[in-house]
């Protein structure tokens, strides 16, 4: 067995044989279970479960920031002064890559460098507890300051709504297109978008696909709050591609031009679709109807009418309609023109509740063509 230590120096990140006696130690250190923890930005450093509890105050609620499908995060104060925060893993063992691989994985992950990602400080092995360390962001998620209730949002202006557009597209085209071998976010949504000090956008939880077993799947126990980003061919069969995270990149964008959740509910209409909203201005040419009423006129008309379209062209029904993350970049930058592109009709999945991922034999729901939402839904007789 060889290990490898990692060094940062002078920001270059290299990389070393350990000598034989270190690698015994290494291991023996792996297979009692001690604690293992990589670090960013100094020696690959071991530290204990213990500091990662001083740092929260033993994992306190009110150190509490959010949970989510892989666990709860806490914010928290690291020895060095650094502010974190820290993602206690909740999946089952049977689920997660064994250890080496596990810390293997996250190690690739720490490596990753772009302005619009989250920075992976490091990660904590304790026998069957897992932690995942990463930046504390000031300004919580898209989900939040956008969407959220009345006292968590900011009136984000048109300017910082194209930043943040702009920030996801560069952070996606990296992971997709400079990142070898490629990563496919496949939870690309508002909760996974955060937001620092400057609300310069940074896409969270890339690559958490890579710590599970190639055999599970985290989605199924937590599609009922994502559903509305996934593109059709995933949800139906799984099919993860580039074009997945370009599908929900476009819903994300229309989220934030619009200020209005993916999926909506009143009393008057029931459930509603944004894309289809969208799609039905679209095709009435009144796009501008769907800009956040709170921007009022404070808005130029053109970029917004541009920046929908482009939405509408990565939610695409047919994925490989669908623009690749640079080509969506140099769109909405009007690199590209798209005066004349054509777009053709959005996928959606309608019926969510009744959605069962990977268990097609339950898979009750019906997936639609926006066009058709008016007409009786045809099931998908393959999934029923
Ligand atoms: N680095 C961070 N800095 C600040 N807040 C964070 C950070 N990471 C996560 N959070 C907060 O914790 C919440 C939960 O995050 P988590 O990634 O576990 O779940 P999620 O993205 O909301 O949902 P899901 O896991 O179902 O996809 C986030 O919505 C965010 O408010
Ligand atoms: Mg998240």
């Amino acid at each position: 067995m060889r290990l490898e230590r990692f060094v940062r120096e002078k920001g270059e990140i290299s990389k070393f044989p350990l000598s034989r006696q270190t690698q015994r130690h290494e291991v023996q250190f792996l297979f009692l279970k001690m604690f293992f923890f990589t670090i960013r930005n100094s020696y690959h450093r071991h530290t204990q479960r213990g500091e990662l509890k001083v740092a929260t105050h033993g994992f306190s609620a009110s150190n509490k920031i959010g949970e989510g499908a892989f666990g709860s995060v806490y914010k928290g104060l690291l020895t060095n002064g650094s502010i974190v925060a820290v993602k206690m893993l909740s999946i089952e063992l049977e689920s997660m890559r064994g250890e080496r691989e596990f810390v293997s994985e996250i190690t690739t992950l720490t490596n990753l460098e772009h302005e619009n990602l989250v920075t992976l400080v490091g990660c904590c092995v304790e026998g069957a507890k897992r932690f995942l360390v990463y930046n504390y962001m000031e300004n919580n998620s898209l989900a939040q300051v956008l969407l959220g209730g009345e006292q968590n949002r900011i009136k984000l202006r048109w300017g910082a709504r194209g930043r943040i557009l702009l920030g996801v597209a560069r952070g996606l085209a990296y992971l997709h297109e400079e990142v070898k071998p490629h990563i496919v976010h496949r939870d690309i949504k508002a909760s996974n978008i955060l937001l620092d000090q400057n609300l310069i956008p940074k896409v969270s939880d890339f690559g958490l696909s890579r710590i599970l077993r190639d055999n599970a799947s985290h989605i199924s126990t937590h599609v009922a709050g994502t559903l509305g980003y996934l593109a059709p061919e995933y949800a139906i069969s799984g099919r993860l591609t580039r074009k997945t995270d370009v599908y929900s990149f476009g819903v994300l964008l229309l989220e934030i031009i619009s200020g209005q959740t993916v999926v909506n509910f009143d009393l008057e209409h029931g459930e509603h679709y944004l894309v289809q909203k969208a799609w039905d201005l679209y095709r009435a040419n009144r796009l501008l109807q769907l800009v956040d009423p709170v921007l009022g006129m404070n808005y130029p008309e053109e970029d917004a009418v541009r920046y929908i379209k482009v939405g509408l062209l990565c939610v695409q029904e047919t994925a490989r309609f669908r623009p690749e993350m640079s080509t969506a970049l140099k769109m909405l930058t009007n690199e590209i023109d798209i005066g004349v592109v054509q777009i053709s009709q959005p996928g959606l999945v309608a019926d969510l509740m009744n959605i069962k991922l990977g268990h097609k034999t339950t898979f009750r729901s019906h997936y639609t063509k926006a066009s058709n939402m008016e007409s009786t839904p045809s099931s998908l007789s393959s999934c029923s």
